[in-house]
């Protein structure tokens, strides 16, 4: 459950979290148009609070409502400060924010040129996505029955609210399984993402994974992990990836806002390597939370201080 904060913003101001209602004929509810994103902030160890890569998560958000033909009120900079803010109203050193953009009520049917576009930004205590002993032993993962949308039926590239329920059945299937994430494939076959996050392999201490071709979102933890592994002297290739290179693979990790970097010790009831995390995965873990939530200095343009 979601701990009930103080205020939320919604529409250019403040209300309080138990008033924040929507009605019941808001389009988006009905048929799934909407962006949202969804970015963490963390309390470093000089004690102060940074959102982590919060320029490139407020583009994204913006980059999806213009591939949705949806013009948010406000611009990118006010939303990005109502970030900040709604941070700081709610008192919250450390936590999840998730602004959203969707269309309100009006018109019903397919098409609403005339509907409100309206703007929520809000925030929640959110610790590790998938546990935190996801995080220090891995998690059991499972191919989906469920494909990710073909780069033509949906946009792979957006965080568009209703092309999410491929990820919740995907999810809830796996889970039923006794898994703890699913994996999906793209309609040809090849490996996409997981339910919420991307995938990499590691393999004779080479990286892989999927390039931007492929159908997945463009991770900004994705975008980090690679540009960190390239500065460690590893080498990270895009590519195009097969199932039967999961399995083979001496390491499987997924990256993501919500899930960090989260090692993945088994595919299809397959040990990854020895069913431990791996060095390369460990290495890379490390670095990551040293610079979100540590004291590596390193990357002062992925963080803005609250
Ligand atoms: C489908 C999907 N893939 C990948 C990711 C990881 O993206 P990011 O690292 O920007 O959070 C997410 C989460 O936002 C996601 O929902």
């Amino acid at each position: 459950m979601v701990e009930k904060l103080k205020k939320l913003w919604l529409d250019g101001e403040f209300v309080e979290w138990d008033q924040a209602k929507v009605h019941i004929l808001t389009h988006s509810l009905h048929y799934g148009l909407g962006v949202f994103d969804g970015m963490r902030a963390y309390k470093r160890a000089d004690g102060a609070t940074y959102v982590f890569r919060l320029r490139e998560h407020i583009d994204r958000l913006f980059d999806g409502c213009k591939m949705c033909f949806l013009t948010p009120q406000h611009t990118r900079e006010q939303v990005m400060s109502v970030c900040l803010e709604v941070l700081r109203v709610n008192g919250l050193a450390e936590g999840y924010l998730r602004p959203i953009v969707y269309v309100g009520e009006g018109a019903m049917g397919i098409y609403v040129p005339n509907n409100p576009v309206r703007t929520a930004v809000l925030a929640w205590h959110w610790g590790a996505y998938l546990g935190d002993e996801a995080l220090k032993s891995g998690i059991r993962a499972k191919i989906s029955s469920f494909a990710r949308h073909h780069v033509n039926v949906s946009l792979a590239k957006a965080k568009m609210c209703g092309q999410y329920t491929n990820s919740v059945l995907a999810k809830r299937e796996a889970k039923l399984g006794g898994y703890d994430e699913a994996i999906l494939l793209d309609t040809s076959g090849y490996v996409s993402e997981g339910s919420g996050e991307n995938i990499f392999i590691v393999r004779r201490g080479i990286i892989y994974t999927p390039d931007l071709s492929c159908s997945i979102l463009e991770g900004l933890t994705r975008d980090t992990i690679i540009t960190l592994a390239r500065e460690m002297g590893l080498t990270v290739i895009e590519c195009r990836l097969t199932r039967d290179q999961l399995w083979m693979a001496d390491e499987v990790f997924f990256t993501g806002t919500a899930a960090e970097v989260t090692p993945v010790r088994e595919v299809d009831n397959r040990a990854i390597g020895d069913g431990t995390v791996g060095p390369i995965t460990k290495k890379l873990q490390a670095r990551f939370f040293d610079i979100v939530r540590g004291s590596d200095t390193s990357h002062p343009e992925w963080l803005t201080r609250v």
